[in-house]
């Protein structure tokens, strides 16, 4: 019988644990499993992509959805549609506009598939699909850099405000401004969070709020419209968030009601934080005004769910992100350190 010494035993079984805990994308048999984030928090199912229109229609319709999430699942995307690389590469990088990863795991994927030319369809497939879970790991580990660096800036009893959905379901595991909030409450420090419900799609009720809930971690749920009288009445501390893209001089766009919130810490005195990776960063996008924001089905807004609840034929707007300028952020937490907005370049 093999014997293991005690110390090694719980080294295995934490690494064990690490292996089977659930991530949002994995790639499984050929197919890429990915959590159905529409359904959460009612159903917790997975759906199997296993051709790119159907990773193109994950992304869209937001099965999948997060930053880095979608640069990952892109890039798998990328490893199905392998016989038609260029392409594929194309219709994915349109799929959503507004989050600079998924152009980027995609680049990443066309790199391999130049390196590999004239090495066979089969090859290229492998070569592809070793560079898709290179990027899925690195993302994980990513992500606990940033919690670590993040988790210096919270104090022990803080109340953290949080914006969308910036967690192990924007990621392929353990999240980015969540990532912070979970290294913080690992530490033991007694935190607080205030997810706010992100109208139109309710990221921050359906998902943050669901995540906050299965990692115990204590949390109140907020509408959009009581950020102020919360940052008012002194119950807010922090503001950390997670980023779609961040241009060159620092502005930075994320879901819809960052800037309002990063406006009202400014007015408020309460340092506001960007929790975002590097590959989040477009040094080719100069400031804010150039980011392209994704524009999404004047459904979500009229309608809550499948009941409708505003008046038919009415003008819609439903911008899905907004740029907040750099001056309104205090620091961007990056897996390489706390980065100050205006020297990103
Ligand atoms: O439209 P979504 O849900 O994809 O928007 C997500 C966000 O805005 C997140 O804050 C951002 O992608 C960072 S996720 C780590």
């Amino acid at each position: 019988m093999l014997c293991i010494r005690k110390g090694n035993r719980a080294a295995i079984l934490s690494a064990v644990l690490e292996r089977i805990k659930m991530r949002t994308i994995e790639w499984v048999n050929g197919k890429v499993k990915l959590i159905d984030q529409t359904l959460l928090p009612g159903k917790l199912k997975h759906v199997y992509v296993t051709t790119v229109p159907q990773m193109i229609d994950a992304i869209k319709t937001m099965k999948v959805r997060g930053a880095p999430a979608i640069g990952v699942a892109a890039a798998f995307g990328c490893v199905l549609g392998s016989d038609n690389l260029n392409e594929t590469a194309r219709k994915l990088i349109a799929s959503r506009p507004t989050a600079v990863n998924l152009k980027w795991g995609v680049e990443r994927m066309l790199r391999v598939g130049s390196r590999a030319k004239g090495q066979g369809s089969r090859r290229l497939k492998a070569l592809l699909l070793e560079e898709a879970l290179k990027l899925a790991e690195e993302d994980v580990q990513t992500n606990k850099l940033i919690g670590f660096y993040g988790n210096k800036l919270i104090k022990k009893g803080m109340n953290i405000l949080t914006v969308c959905n910036a967690g192990a379901l924007a990621t392929v595991d353990y999240g980015t401004a969540l990532g912070v909030i979970r290294a913080a409450h690992e530490a033991g420090k007694k935190i607080h969070v205030y997810p706010a419900e992100t109208r139109p799609r309710l990221q921050g009720a359906k998902l943050t709020a669901w995540e906050l809930k299965q990692g115990k971690i204590p949390f109140t749920l907020i509408t959009d419209n009581m950020i102020a009288y919360h940052m008012q009445q002194g119950k807010i501390d922090i503001v950390v968030t997670g980023a779609d893209r961040i241009a060159r001089n620092g502005d930075t766009a994320n879901k819809i009601g960052t800037y309002s919130a990063a406006v009202l810490a400014k007015v408020h005195g309460i340092p506001f934080y960007i929790a975002a990776p590097f590959s989040t960063i477009d040094l080719k996008t100069k400031t804010g005004k150039d980011i392209v924001i994704e524009e999404r089905d004047p459904a979500e807004v009229t309608n809550i769910g499948r009941e409708r609840i505003a008046p038919t034929n009415i003008k819609v707007a439903n911008p899905a992100f907004d740029v907040t300028p750099a001056k309104y952020i205090t620091g961007i937490i990056t897996e390489k350190g706390i980065l100050k907005p205006n020297k990103i370049s």
